[in-house]
């Protein structure tokens, strides 16, 4: 494999312009890129005409399941189902079984990931009491994106509940350390008072504002007093917004968005897609939605990452609150920004920002960011005039149902090249997988 490709004839959108160029990438990194490139005899190439270039997407929060829960997904089918999507490099999260909590764990996926990924990898370590003060030794190893902690119960058995544990973790280390925020002590008094028969739709009134708005508080509370930066993963309240606006603890906290906090609001999804719609933080209300969709535009939203988590058919099935929370998106995020950008909310230059940038100066990605000479080749390719639902038949997560089947695109991933090499084209695998761990810096 030379990892040398020629794309020619795209408009390539950047964080500043959308414009007529072509783009060099030589031995997966990017060359040039302008018009007229000089390109050496025999180099691969892949038509662009009519086509957006955007540089390679990144997925900075998804649950692969793999080691433990292969029924649901592994790294090669989350793996296919990124690439299908558009996304070039991902980071996974450690609530596997057994969780990631220590370099063996980490090394195990490592080597699984080896000759079976399409994209370009990074793992992070889950935090515990029990290795809280080792996470500073360990948060450098190749192949690591971080620290990740679960301050509210979820998926998985993964938890810092209480403050003597977060500020543990937080003085061991330096990299920024991501994290799902939720009140635990909080949640298990809500879920002790639920009644049986409740519906779903009660989702986000069990897990509610004040669960997150609670646990958000306590970690920039931390954050402060140990200097540590964080991120916020999967902001879903108009609540935490505000309190990020009247804190401005500048560089210290970043926080994601989800494209299922972005394009589902309750009730109506609870309606519509019962469990299916069910994720931990929840999706809710209008008033939730509207308030994200303009952090994406006006901050502080900085990045986006489709929390993909797949569940069981079996899974979904059993009665609220048992139904295991998550929705799969890793494949429908680009495309539903897509639309976003046809409904005139969204630029592609957003998109830049939110889906490669902002992952690039969260996590501290090596040569990604932005569409530049010398950084990473690893490419994304847009089709703007693909039309039609998001149907099943698209879709090649092991996940059997995803809430935006139905959705009418605007726009989709034909292409999805990853340090030079083409690995998905119009709907099909190219290769084998030769996804590799990404650089940190
Ligand atoms: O809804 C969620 N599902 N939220 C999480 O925090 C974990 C995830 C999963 O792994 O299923």
């Amino acid at each position: 494999m030379t990892n040398d490709l020629f794309v020619h004839g795209g408009q390539v959108a950047d964080l500043t312009s959308t414009r007529r160029a072509d783009v060099l990438v030589t031995g997966g990194r990017i060359a040039a890129i302008g018009l007229d490139l000089n390109v050496p005899e025999g180099t691969a190439s892949l038509d662009a005409t009519g086509h957006w270039v955007l540089p390679g997407i990144v997925d900075p929060q998804v649950h692969f399941r793999e080691p433990g829960g292969e029924d649901k997904e592994d790294l090669e089918s989350g793996s296919t189902a990124a690439v299908a999507g558009g996304v070039t490099a991902f980071l996974e999260m450690p609530n596997t079984n057994p969780s990631t909590t220590d370099p063996a764990a980490l090394t195990d996926k490592l080597t699984r990931a080896a000759g079976r990924c399409r994209a370009d990898h990074g793992f992070f370590l889950g935090a515990s009491a029990e290795n809280a003060d080792q996470l500073g030794e360990w948060e450098g190893l190749p192949g690591c994106a971080g620290v990740k902690v679960f301050m509210g119960s979820s998926t998985g058995n993964l938890l810092v509940p209480d403050d003597a544990t977060l500020e543990r973790v937080l003085r061991s280390g330096t990299r920024r350390v991501t994290v799902h925020s939720e009140d635990d002590m909080r949640l298990k008094e809500r879920y002790a008072a639920i009644q049986p028969g409740t519906h779903v739709r009660e989702h986000h009134h069990v897990r509610d504002v004040e669960t997150a708005v609670r646990s958000t508080n306590r970690l920039l509370d931390l954050a402060e007093k140990t200097g540590r930066k964080v991120h916020v993963l999967h902001i879903s309240t108009a609540e935490e917004l505000d309190i990020f606006r009247e804190r401005d603890l500048g560089e210290l906290v970043t926080c994601e968005a989800t494209p299922n906090h972005l394009f589902l609001a309750a009730p109506e999804c609870y309606d519509v897609h019962g469990a299916w719609a069910q994720m931990n933080p929840p999706v809710r209300d209008k008033r939730h939605q509207d308030a994200l969709r303009q952090a994406l535009v006006e901050g502080p939203v900085t990045c986006i990452g489709s929390d993909h988590a797949p569940h069981t058919a079996e899974g979904k099935a059993l009665p609220f609150p048992q139904s295991p929370s998550g929705i799969a998106g890793v494949q429908t995020t680009l495309t539903l920004l897509l639309t976003a950008v046809n409904e005139g909310w969204l630029t592609l230059q957003d998109i830049v920002r939110l889906c490669v940038a902002g992952p690039t100066r969260v996590y501290g990605l090596e040569g990604r960011g932005d569409l530049t000479v010398g950084s990473v080749g690893s490419l994304t390719v847009v089709d703007p005039e693909v039309r039609g639902p998001i149907t099943a038949a698209h879709l090649k997560s092991r996940c059997p149902r995803n809430p935006f089947e139905g959705v009418e695109r605007a726009g989709g991933p034909v292409a999805t090249i990853v340090r030079g090499t083409l690995t998905w084209q119009n709907g099909e695998p190219v290769g084998t997988p030769s996804g590799e761990p990404v650089r940190f810096s």
